[in-house]
């Protein structure tokens, strides 16, 4: 495999980094005004559907006064590093970044700085109430394995090719609840998807996870697809959990296909269980940032796939 992605695909996956992506996204929304940008537009919403305290709980929450309609950038630059939880980190590629105070965590580490951790058994604790420097500190000295972790700790949480590890959608949607505690308000979850097929093939899916996760209290605020990949950022709007759609058996939430144990015709032209040639290249570009791999970005503008990722992997077998 190695080899397959550094001499075969190398320059089909060129120029798409999910971790690149995630990179872009924290700096637009934390140093550029993206952040300010938000708020603002979720204030004019208000106003304009007359709903003013929603607006004012959020601003003076970011330490804001409303009066002022144009907010200055520097109110919202983050005084210290982007506090980012990798769930399922497997290499800590965060770790690199000067912007990020980059926490990986993994149920098996791939490299000495994750931290060993079960995200689904994660216990969530009261908040800290600690200046942003203490907090700082407290992240620097986290003790292995994490079994504990305070609410509203960081400032990102990503999930980078995780959720389709799990083989149900409860487990995803623990994971999305879990990253919702874990979160300040107006952060950030990151959730980064695999699917080699075209952006419209599975936008009803992609809709379900949007309803989903909004429903914990989020707001959708970007979205990407990438050639082998959905890319999504959610920003926590609700200290509280807005409605539980799990509890009101909502059907549709956070699936994947295999969930159905779907084999479209589409997706599987042969009954051989041999990988092919297309296979082998969506295998290669979704592996292509992982460590060792000689090569470190993916893509190639082709949108002509037609199996995604997690169609041929079996996600139990992924956990064992
Ligand atoms: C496909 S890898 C993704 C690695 C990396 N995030 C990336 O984007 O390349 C999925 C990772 O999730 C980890 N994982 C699976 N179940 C987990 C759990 N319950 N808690 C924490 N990590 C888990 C696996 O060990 C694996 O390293």
């Amino acid at each position: 495999m190695k080899n397959l992605a550094g001499s075969h695909w190398a320059k089909k996956c060129e120029g798409e980094g999910r971790i690149e992506w995630c990179l872009g996204v924290c700096q637009e929304y934390f140093f550029n005004g993206g952040k300010r940008k938000a708020l603002e537009k979720d204030a004019r919403r208000a106003v304009l559907n007359n709903h003013q305290s929603a607006a004012c709980e959020q601003m003076l929450a970011s330490g804001l006064s409303i009066s002022n309609g144009n907010m200055p950038n520097q109110e919202f630059h983050l005084p210290g590093k982007i506090r980012l939880l990798d769930v399922g980190s497997c290499y800590n590629p965060f770790v690199k970044y000067e912007d990020f105070l980059a926490v990986g965590i993994d149920i098996v580490p791939a490299v000495e700085t994750v931290y060993k951790c079960d995200f689904l058994n994660l216990q969530i604790q009261r908040p800290l109430q600690l200046a942003p420097d203490a907090i700082e500190a407290f992240l620097r000295q986290l003790k292995n394995p994490i079994d504990y972790l305070p609410a509203e700790l960081f400032h990102v949480v990503v999930f980078s090719l995780l959720l389709s590890y799990f083989p149900s959608r409860y487990q995803r949607w623990i994971c999305c609840k879990k990253a919702h505690e874990l979160l300040s308000l107006n952060g950030l979850l990151l959730i980064i998807t695999p699917d080699s097929s075209h952006q419209n093939r599975h936008a009803m899916m992609m809709k379900s996870w949007k309803i989903a996760i909004e429903s914990l209290g989020f707001k959708r605020m970007t979205y990407s697809k990438f050639s082998h990949m959905h890319l999504m950022a959610f920003r926590k709007t609700s200290l509280k959990t807005t409605s539980d759609l799990i509890t009101r058996n909502y059907p549709d939430m956070l699936y994947i296909p295999q969930d159905f144990n779907y084999v479209g015709e589409e997706e599987y032209s042969s009954p051989s269980s041999a990988r092919s040639e297309l296979e082998d290249e969506q295998l290669a570009c979704t592996f292509s940032e992982l460590p060792e791999a000689p090569y470190d970005s993916d893509s190639g503008e082709s949108q002509t796939s037609s199996m995604s990722f997690y169609e041929f992997e079996d996600p139990i077998l992924l956990l064992s």
